[in-house]
């Protein structure tokens, strides 16, 4: 029997007592979609689904299930699971909870871009807290792939270019939904996905083949894995696509070697949905038989399935000698002892009738109204437009398709949302002006189209669109009125939120639609404007950064996003996002990030193009507030240390401005010689302070060996090399300040 010294007698006992097709029950997931099937089909798969799945719960032959939010279905379902084994073992009930259940917060790239791991901590707490309460388990998240090309969709589900920042952001998620253990109440077990590289699609394509080189599996993709994984993360998701030639799912390599014996994960692994039988369709495996021998063999224990499972058929491969024993009970047990640690076993049921309070708490929407405020960027600021002062101001003109779309302002993966209590922008500039000044709207151009449905269209919950007749002209000619007549111009702008996300990549960056002639037409009106971005992924802001005066990006900002976005406008809050990936000029530089490595011709590193620069718009780690800082000269505690050894790198800070604020002092590294080249900069530290006005604060940050460690190519192992290294701190990845170190045999 494989047990790990930590496996309870209970566990033991169990699993001595579990029959092979009792066992094989417990590592299928099975969705459980509440679609109506009137918008699935009467005959679709998905709408015979609930049928299906209520037979394998009758007969003992789930381990979990995905997608039920409601409590009193999911005892009804429980109860089904229960009764239906010989032993009463509980399902485990897992769920996309990405920013929320129902409250909803700033869409995940938002959320680190506040790059504060408490604002992060708190509203994936409250996320857990909610989804907990109508009885959901395990959150499929946080999703912790580092994304490098714009293109890719689900960008927006992630932390952006950088690992240092992924895994702080990493592990601040995991302890918001897991809390200090798995099992800590009112928590959820946190899976952390797609394991490996899927961020690296090849031409931002979902689910295309990603091709990595070893340096930068080790040194970029994996370090927010590796992060999430100190923290506790209980679950991990294995990834849909090919990883050099091998798929995720199916690749002992990744699952084992990588997950299991380097970074030392003891918790369950789940395939995302269908991709242990995706790998027949990888022509990879010969059929489903052979996938599901080869996903567990591989590591996988559980499998996320939509329909007709392919670990049906380990029952026959037990049979037939094609799966080891040993491997089988490692993954049953593991499933097991997640459920133990769950306290499934004692108290399997919700408390149906308490959940109501929990979702409609109004503390969790102002921790979703202040999340929302945190993560805002604000690019470009000219003549200091912004704020805007409400008493000031006769007429405020706000334009555009998204200043009033409730389903846009929350995001994409949301499913359990209210929309009525959705403050759009337009919502919240109205409560905020208040009868100081009149506020008009226009819608300007029409709604998008996409050239294909979303995935998420079943749900019935889509963005807004226009009706056929929509009288562009008109609309277009109401919004410059609208404009020429006011004091300011705000122009919400951006992708609806079903063009991003999990199959929503794109070949340009434009903004979509007449959205581009709207904002030019405005601007032309004189009045100045104010662009309030609704994205998940750069745009092309060549035009509007010469041409608007403001531009605050405010991502999708969730349930109290428009409240937000009207503080942060008026100045009741100050900006202090930072933008968690490097924001290129156009789609043709991608995929463009800061930590490059020095070329032959370092002195026209910004001339590659000949058409354009090949410098970003707004480098990573940009953001203005609403007062400025500036940076003395940085210290270093020791100008010389052994390999071991860490220095302090020490900066006095001071706001030059009339208001306090809040810097978010980041420091960057580089090595000047070594086993391999490294990293023009690398950002390596950073610190967020609030600074009152005309105050000067010291900010130290410590660079251990930790933070210079790498994989090496050369050695094809991790090195800590003997070199000089730069450091700059300041405000983003561009920082002047600069100061070095030595480190020594
Ligand atoms: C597919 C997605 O890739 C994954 O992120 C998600 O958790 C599952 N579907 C379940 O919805």
């Amino acid at each position: 029997m494989n047990t790990s010294p930590a496996t309870s007698a209970r566990v033991t006992e169990l699993l001595a007592q579990l029959t092979v097709p009792e066992k094989v029950g417990q590592l299928i997931q099975y969705f459980y979609f509440g679609i109506p099937a009137a918008l699935a089909g009467e005959e679709s798969e998905i709408a015979q689904q609930p049928r299906a799945v209520e037979d394998a719960l009758a007969r003992g032959a789930v381990g979990s299930l995905l997608f039920v939010t409601d409590p009193a279905e999911n005892n009804r379902l429980q109860k089904l699971a229960i009764e239906g084994n010989r032993h009463g073992i509980p399902v485990l009930f897992g769920f996309d909870v990405i920013h929320g259940l129902r409250t909803i917060f700033p869409v995940p790239i938002a959320l680190a871009a506040s790059w504060d791991a408490g604002t992060i901590e708190e509203a994936q707490a409250v996320a857990a807290r909610e989804a907990r309460a109508v009885g959901i388990h395990w959150a499929f998240a946080p999703m912790v792939d580092i994304a490098r090309d714009p293109r890719w969709g689900r960008m927006i589900e992630g932390a952006g270019e950088d690992p240092f920042l992924g895994s702080v952001v990493a592990a601040a998620q995991v302890r918001g939904f897991q809390g200090d253990h798995v099992g800590a109440p009112g928590h959820l077990v946190a899976g952390p996905k797609h394991f490996a590289g899927y961020g690296a699609a090849l031409g931002g394509r979902d689910y295309d083949e990603v091709d990595l080189s070893d340096q930068e599996f080790w040194n970029t993709y994996l370090p927010p894995f590796a992060a999430a994984i100190d923290a506790g993360a209980g679950n991990i998701m294995s990834a849909y696509m090919d990883l050099n030639g091998v798929p995720a799912s199916g690749n002992h390599w990744l699952l084992t070697e990588v997950l299991r014996d380097a970074l030392g994960f003891d918790g369950f692994v789940v395939t995302d949905a269908n991709a242990a039988k995706d790998l027949e369709t990888h022509h990879f495996a010969s059929d489903a038989a052979d996938a599901a021998v080869r996903a567990l063999n591989a590591g996988v224990d559980m499998e996320m399935a939509i329909a007709q499972p392919a670990f049906e058929n380990l029952v026959a491969a037990v049979e037939n000698g094609l799966v080891d024993t040993a491997r089988l009970d490692d993954a049953v047990r593991r499933v097991l002892e997640i459920k133990e640690k769950l306290g499934l076993f004692d108290d399997p049921y919700v408390d149906a009738a308490a959940s109501e309070a929990v979702l409609a708490d109004p503390a969790h929407r102002e921790t979703a109204r202040r999340a929302a405020e945190r993560s805002a960027v604000l690019l470009h600021n000219d003549g200091s437009v912004l704020p805007l002062d409400a008493d000031a101001l006769g007429t405020v003109a706000v334009i555009g398709p998204l200043a009033d779309s409730k389903r846009d302002t929350i995001g994409p993966w949301v499913f359990d949302h209210d929309l009525d209590e959705t403050v759009t922008v337009l919502d919240g500039i109205r409560a905020f002006v208040g009868d100081r000044a009149q506020v008009v709207h226009e819608q300007g151009v029409a709604y998008p189209k996409r050239t294909f449905p979303s995935m998420f269209d079943m749900w019935g919950d889509t963005s807004p669109t226009s009706a056929p007749d929509f009288d562009a002209e008109a609309a277009l000619e109401a919004a410059v009125n609208a404009a020429s007549a006011a004091d300011v111009a705000i122009l919400v702008l951006g992708e609806q939120q079903d063009m991003i996300g999990e199959n929503a990549s794109r070949s340009d960056l434009s903004l979509p639609g007449d959205q581009q002639t709207l904002l030019e037409s405005v601007a032309a009106t004189g009045t100045p404007v104010v662009l309030v971005l609704m994205s998940g992924r750069p745009l092309d802001l060549r035009w509007a950064a010469s041409h608007a005066p403001a531009i605050l990006e405010v991502w999708y900002p969730g349930t109290r996003g428009g409240e937000a976005v009207a503080n942060l406008l008026f100045g009741a809050a100050a900006p202090s996002g930072r933008l968690p990936f490097t924001w290129p000029r156009s789609v043709g530089q991608v995929p463009l990030h800061h930590a490059v490595t020095r070329s032959h011709a370092p002195q026209d590193q910004v001339h590659r193009y000949w058409n354009e620069e090949s410098t970003p718009l707004f480098p990573f780690g940009h953001g203005l507030t609403y007062t400025s800082f500036s940076y003395g000269e940085p210290r270093v505690d020791a100008e010389r240390i052994g390999r071991d050894g860490t220095v302090t790198v020490s900066v006095d800070v001071t706001n030059t401005g009339a208001r306090d604020g809040v810097e978010t002092v980041q420091l960057y590294l580089h090595q000047r010689f070594g086993t391999s080249s490294r990293p023009l900069r690398q950002l390596k530290g950073f610190r967020q302070v609030t600074i009152g006005a005309g105050a000067t604060t010291t900010v130290d940050i410590e660079l251990g060996p930790d933070q210079r460690r790498y994989w090496s190519a050369a050695t094809r192992d991790w090195m800590l090399d003997a070199s000089t290294f730069d450091v700059w701190v300041g405000a983003d990845a561009h920082a002047a300040a600069h100061t070095e170190f030595t480190v020594t045999d």
